[in-house]
């Protein structure tokens, strides 16, 4: 548990914050949305005294139309986000997450990406100005914190920099109508075959074309109180359905889609049907910040070469034996391949085919290492069919498996989960540490160390 918690109102009142958990000999915990998966921003694995600094009262949102731009502050939620630039205008819209409580500051610090990041690429690529406040109480901005903190920033993780207050942020174009669609296909209905040619097709569809797919298991239809695995195909395409009809005739004509299975939506309500909400909802649900959600565990990869239909056959043997929450398949390509792998510190561009998220859900404490268990053992279990040396993770998809900060020589040991995070990137993200936080006084169990 924390000793204290801060609920500044203003930037002076994260000053004074920094100030006394320096004198006092705090560790400081910075939380936005408290997403975490490992809960880094609100507990310490690693019981030592620690204060929290919840930016939750700061989280003011300003648009300016005629720069197409906006600042935000970090303890808003991509909701209220999205919300805001709905009020200001339907042809404008961001690409970030698509859960809508998730916190700005935790989010674009480590990346970011949603529905339209194969045409946009993610929130931190389109971040164009912020402001922390450093180890030294120093309010800074891009110019002031120089570029290479700015890149840190990008990507890197913001916990381990600083106190990231707000992000100018660039807006992006979208269609005043786009259109969308779901297909779900279950084993008896050829979902194996289907998903293999999606792990090709997917990530060079053209980047206004967001088609990712989700694998969960199902009852059987063909089984009395059997089971099965069903995958589901949810498309986003930022365009028309007249478009969009012979685009995907000829790439999934298996899917046998028809002009009445495309809903054309504005793209607001494209991001109430990926929050989980009906399009017909108020726009306000997106100002929700609470979320109740079951304990559970992540794991995340990237795969760069097709997983063999055997491959795909024994990953659904597993999903049988526990039947989790459904696993997210995130295509990439588009722009994403058009960005250096070290433009930013989010280091998964050109060569990845897709993401994969595996979750696993648990009750209870009691229950949790048994669930536990079982997502490291299939995380084993496609191990030879994703990205190798280093095994890619992506920060925002947090996993304390992958190792943690455990004394000197600092660096050199937090390689084992640096290089999966950032790969060629962990190099000069310890270089930028060691300049702006040699103390190193932000820490956390997966804080970059000073080199
Ligand atoms: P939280 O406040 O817990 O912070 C996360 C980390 O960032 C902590 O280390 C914290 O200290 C640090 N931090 C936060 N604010 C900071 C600040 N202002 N300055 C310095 N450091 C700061 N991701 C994605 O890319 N696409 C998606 O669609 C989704 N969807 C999704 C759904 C759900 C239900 C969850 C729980 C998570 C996701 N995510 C996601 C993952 C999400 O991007 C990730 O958990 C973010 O870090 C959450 O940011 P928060 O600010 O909410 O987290």
């Amino acid at each position: 548990k924390p000793n204290l918690i801060v609920t500044p109102h203003s930037l002076f009142h994260i000053q004074v914050a920094l100030f006394c958990s320096k004198k006092s000999g705090l560790q400081v915990r910075v939380r936005s949305g408290g997403h975490d998966y490992e809960g880094l921003s609100y507990v310490s694995h690693s019981h030592i005294p620690f204060l929290i600094i919840d930016l939750f009262n700061l989280r003011s949102i300003t648009i300016n139309m005629d720069e197409e731009s906006a600042w935000v502050q970090s303890g808003a939620t991509v909701g209220e986000l999205y919300y805001a630039i709905a009020k200001k205008s339907k042809v404008h819209g961001f690409p970030a997450g698509s859960c809508s409580t998730i916190g700005v500051g935790g989010h674009f610090s480590g990346g970011g990406f949603g529905t339209i990041f194969r045409k946009y690429g993610l929130a931190s690529d389109n971040v164009i100005d912020a402001q922390i406040i450093d180890v030294n109480g120093m309010i800074l901005n891009r110019t002031l914190m120089g570029e290479d903190l700015f890149w840190a920033i990008r990507g890197g993780g913001g916990s381990s920099f600083g106190v990231i207050t707000a992000w100018k942020i660039k807006l992006v174009p979208v269609p005043s109508k786009v259109t969308t669609f779901d297909v779900s296909r279950t084993l008896d209905q050829g979902a194996t075959t289907l998903f293999h040619k999606w792990q090709t097709i997917a990530p060079k569809l053209p980047p206004e074309l967001f088609l990712h797919s989700l694998v969960g298991v199902t009852n059987s239809a063909s089984q009395e109180g059997g089971k099965t695995v069903v995958v589901s195909f949810s498309g986003l395409y930022l365009g028309t359905p007249e478009n969009l009809l012979p685009l995907m005739q000829n790439s999934f004509a298996e899917f046998g889609l028809r002009r009445d299975n495309l809903t054309e939506m504005t793209w607001i309500q494209s991001v109430l049907h990926y929050a989980g909400y009906s399009i017909d909802e108020s726009l306000e649900v997106l100002l929700r910040r609470n979320q109740t959600s079951p304990s559970f565990k992540a794991k995340s990869d990237y795969v760069k070469e097709p997983i063999p239909l055997h491959g795909l056959e024994g990953l659904w043997k597993m999903l049988l034996l526990e039947n989790p929450p459904p696993f997210i398949f995130t295509p990439y390509g588009g722009i994403m391949s058009e960005i250096s792998e070290s433009e930013t510190p989010f280091p998964h561009r050109k060569g990845n085919l897709y993401g994969i998220q595996y979750m696993v859900n648990f009750a209870s404490n009691e229950d949790a290492p048994k669930h536990i268990d079982w997502i490291r053992r299939l995380y084993a279990y496609m191990t030879p069919y994703v990205s190798k040396f280093p095994r890619q993770a992506y920060l925002n998809y947090r996993d304390l498996d992958l190792g943690v900060n455990q004394g000197k020589p600092w660096y050199e040991k937090a390689k084992s989960w640096g290089l999966k995070y950032f790969n060629c990137n962990f190099e000069r993200l310890a270089l930028v540490k060691a300049r702006v936080d040699p103390g190193n006084f932000f820490r956390d169990e997966q804080s970059i160390p000073p080199l």
